[in-house]
């Protein structure tokens, strides 16, 4: 087998984040494995993925000796599971210890660098538990990349922009609107997270993904999209101060997202931190390869059939 044509398999492929990894790991002509629950509602997008040469595997993540099994086909395991089966990856931790071959596991993190954070408490016991899979992992010694890919693009211009939405006039701003935040095209987290899956570079290290070029503020994002819609919005401000008491008094889970849009737009924590020369960025990888743009992602907006809007789950 070609160096670069590790066999891929993929927990959570089907869901928002997932489908991108499963069609990246294709393209990049990865023999890909998806596992599926077999009460799965998402057949169709299962059938498209066979038909794109994906191999399906129906199980559960209870089924030990059947991840046993499976991971003994695979080189590379990568999990996009969502947010609220994040410690039933302690299953994978299991079954990946006892099959005892793989060459990387990416556990589902996808998100703000969780070890160099700080962040409201809503978000913090959410980050815990994201942490506990990178302690376990570690722990047992598995060779790991651990991705930091900051806030996925398509679906924050939809939660922040609501461009989907023609009649609306308004758009809110958390806080200044003034902090940086890193907002990356789901398409390229697919496409960098296949590729440093399989990098020597990347192994047991963790990969920030912060392009030049993707580095905004809410303002500077309106700004941009006016420009481009030729619309003008009202700007609505949500200060601080409402946003930590909303933090502290809704009940969990809806505590959460409003702590992630304190963290990440007010105080800007994907770009509050300096990168070192110890860091690896994604971006200075791989020369041939390029981040689209915040303003390239605003212009797949304007064209037919845009990313649709999407809500991660907390519970
Ligand atoms: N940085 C960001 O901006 C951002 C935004 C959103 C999400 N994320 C992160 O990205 C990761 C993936 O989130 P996502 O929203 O893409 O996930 P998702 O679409 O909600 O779910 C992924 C898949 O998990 C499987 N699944 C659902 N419920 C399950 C259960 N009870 N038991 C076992 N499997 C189950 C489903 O696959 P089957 O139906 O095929 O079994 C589903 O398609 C998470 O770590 C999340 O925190 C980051």
């Amino acid at each position: 087998m070609a160096k670069n044509e590790s066999k891929i398999l993929i927990f959570g492929g089907t869901g928002y984040i997932g489908s991108y990894m499963v069609k990246a790991s294709i393209k990049l002509g990865h023999p890909t494995y998806v596992f599926s629950r077999p009460d799965s509602d998402k057949t169709e997008l299962l059938n498209d993925f066979q038909s794109m040469g994906a191999i399906i595997v129906k199980g559960r993540l209870e089924e030990i000796d059947k991840l046993v099994s499976l991971l003994k086909e695979v080189d590379v395991v990568i999990s996009v599971l969502a947010y609220p089966q994040v410690l039933d990856q302690l299953n994978i931790i299991k079954a990946i210890k006892i099959a005892g071959n793989i060459k990387r596991f990416l556990p589902s993190d996808f998100g703000v660098e969780e070890d160099r954070v700080s962040v409201l408490p809503p978000f913090e016991a959410f980050l815990e538990k994201k942490k506990k899979i990178r302690r376990a992992i570690e722990k047992e010694n598995i060779p790991y990349t651990f991705v930091s890919a900051n806030c996925l693009g398509a679906y924050f211009v939809n939660y922040l922009l609501r461009p989907y939405d023609k009649e609306k006039q308004e758009i809110t701003v958390y806080g200044t609107g003034e902090a940086k935040a890193v907002l990356n095209y789901e398409e390229d987290i697919g496409v960098y997270t296949i590729k440093v899956a399989t990098d020597p570079r990347a192994l047991n290290r963790v990969v920030i993904y912060r392009p030049e070029t993707n580095i905004i503020s809410q303002l500077e994002l309106i700004s941009l999209w006016e420009k481009k819609t030729g619309k003008m919005f009202n700007k609505v401000h949500v200060p601080e101060e409402e946003i930590v008491t909303l933090s502290q008094s809704l009940p969990d889970p809806d505590n959460i997202p409003v702590s992630i849009l304190h963290s990440v737009f007010v105080e800007g924590v994907t770009m509050n931190f300096d990168l070192g020369e110890d860091d690896i960025e994604a971006s200075a990888l791989y020369p041939d390869l390029k981040f689209t743009t915040v303003d390239e992602l605003l212009d797949i907006f304007l064209h037919d059939d845009p990313p649709k809007p999407y809500n991660a789950a907390f519970e």
